[in-house]
């Protein structure tokens, strides 16, 4: 295979990628995929925006750990002292690899699900005392929509057709808020659409809320494991993002950001570890990170996500963008010229763009084509409507639409079984039967058989009924 810098095939033509290499290597590349026709070919994973694999940095540093492994800032054992160590440590990682300023909070909790509802419970009410008014576009995910609905006074800003036009629109919003009395606390924000991978200008965003005394809150989850990005760099408050997308599918997230807001919250979780005293009349709450970390904290989440911000960081930040470049570059062009394949685009004029594109095939539903991918090609994307259902609405996909996504695990042979396998759907249609059962895309009579050889047979023929729903494509309104 030929490596990125040698690769001749630019964004945007038609040449083949096929002898692409991943950038770093991740566990499970070499898994074989059942097809319907009896054959098994290397399981092509382009659903990596939804859940990425882990790295091997992190899955080897994951095993030099669990030897190590005990309670975390609860005992006096030597090996809960190694724990809580290693826990800090990776907290101290995971903030510089994002540019954590000296005096950001850097806290560990489950997701960008989780960061953010927390921070939504952090928001400042209004001077009047009202809920503080909170700015989003209506293009985010629903992990950065539903948190903002719930106790702050949220305005949805409808995103417009140009990424240009779109930055002015939030800058007249912020400016109105401001003149009005009733200024914006937050802008929260996506770093990348989990739709089409596209990117807003954050620092020309980050100083129009800043001229206002806004906040801005970036929802990091498509970004970071897919950009080098810098809190201080940029002037972003907040960021959240998830260890699962960022190749460390171990359980732990992320909330990185100015303390104040988050010490002056109600603790999110009740429980210990958050308290210096608790009294049955009241209770003293800590400041910092253990404000918002109840419970025993996940320590091995956090060393394997400080594993995978290394291994990342060891990578040159334009290589990283290249590989996807390359990849994406190749995924458009090749979709593009397929009769009756509609790329989904939110923003024609992003300067940039991470590793997602998304697409329907005329006549096929968008479940039918996952299925189809995966029974008849060992290709694994997602389909629907990326809990983002406002812009699929207002972009005219209700319907849903068909990811593809990548990351630095992805070679290129696997890009180009996308393609050719699209193709083939238009020109010859499936050679499978298929169906809809309980809403879901699945083979009719589906010979395949579970993973053989993992030593996990036995728990996967537990799934039962459901065996159906686990080779099934996502429902729609996933
Ligand atoms: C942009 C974006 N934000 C938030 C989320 C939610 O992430 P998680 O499920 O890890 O909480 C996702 C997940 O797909 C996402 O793509």
């Amino acid at each position: 295979m030929t490596t990125l810098t040698e690769h001749p095939a630019c964004p945007g033509t038609d040449a083949t990628v096929a002898d692409l290499a991943p950038l770093l290597p991740v566990v499970g590349h070499e898994t074989l995929a059942p097809l319907v026709d009896g054959r098994r070919v290397p399981y092509a994973n382009l659903d990596v925006a939804a859940s990425a694999p882990a790295l091997q940095a992190v899955a080897d540093r994951i095993t030099r750990t669990l030897p190590l492994y005990a309670s975390v800032h609860r005992g006096a054992g030597y090996l809960s002292q190694v724990s809580t160590s290693l826990y800090e440590a990776a907290r101290r990682t995971i903030g510089a690899f994002v540019g954590a300023r000296e005096d950001d909070a850097t806290l560990i909790v489950r997701n960008t699900t989780d960061a953010l509802n927390l921070l939504a419970g952090c928001l400042p009410t209004s001077d009047d005392g009202a809920p503080g008014r909170v700015l989003v576009l209506d293009v985010e995910h629903h992990a950065n929509f539903l948190p903002w609905q719930r106790g702050a006074d949220a305005t949805v800003l409808t995103g417009r057709a140009t990424a240009a036009e779109t930055v002015v629109a939030l800058r007249d919003e912020l400016t109105a808020g401001a003149t009005s009395g009733r200024p914006y606390a937050l802008l929260a924000l996506t770093g990348a659409s989990n739709v089409t991978g596209e990117v807003l200008p954050v620092a020309d965003i980050v100083a129009a809320a800043h001229a206002v005394g806004t906040r801005v809150l970036l929802d990091g989850a498509q970004l970071v494991p897919h950009r080098r990005f810098s809190l201080a760099g940029t002037g972003v408050d907040y960021l959240a993002f998830s260890g699962h997308k960022t190749y460390a599918p171990f359980g732990a997230g992320v909330l990185v950001g100015r303390r104040d807001w988050l010490d002056a919250g109600t603790p999110y979780l009740a429980g210990g570890g958050a308290v210096r005293s608790v009294r049955v009349d009241g209770t003293e709450w800590h400041d910092g990170p253990a404000r918002h970390e109840a419970g025993s904290p996940n320590v091995l989440g956090a060393v394997a996500l400080a594993a995978a911000c290394e291994a990342l960081a060891d990578v040159d930040g334009e290589t990283l963008r290249e590989h996807e470049n390359v990849l994406r570059g190749r995924l458009v062009a090749g979709l593009e010229t397929i009769d009756g394949v509609e790329i989904v685009r939110l923003w024609p004029d992003a300067a940039d763009a991470v590793g997602v594109v998304t697409f329907t095939v005329d006549g096929y539903e968008p479940g039918h084509v996952a299925a189809y991918l995966s029974a008849e090609h060992g290709v694994g994307v997602r389909d629907g409507r990326f809990c983002a259902h406002p812009l699929l609405s207002r972009l005219g996909y209700g319907a849903g639409a068909v990811r593809s996504s990548v990351g630095v695990g992805t070679a290129g042979e696997e890009v180009e079984r996308l393609v050719a396998a699209v193709r083939t759907l238009v020109t010859e249609g499936p050679r499978a039967r298929y169906d809809v059962v309980d809403g879901l895309w699945i083979v009719v009579d589906d010979p395949r058989p579970v993973p053989e050889g993992s030593g996990l047979e036995g728990l996967l023929a537990t799934a039962g009924p459901g065996r159906d729903e686990a080779f099934g494509c996502l429902p729609e309104d996933a």
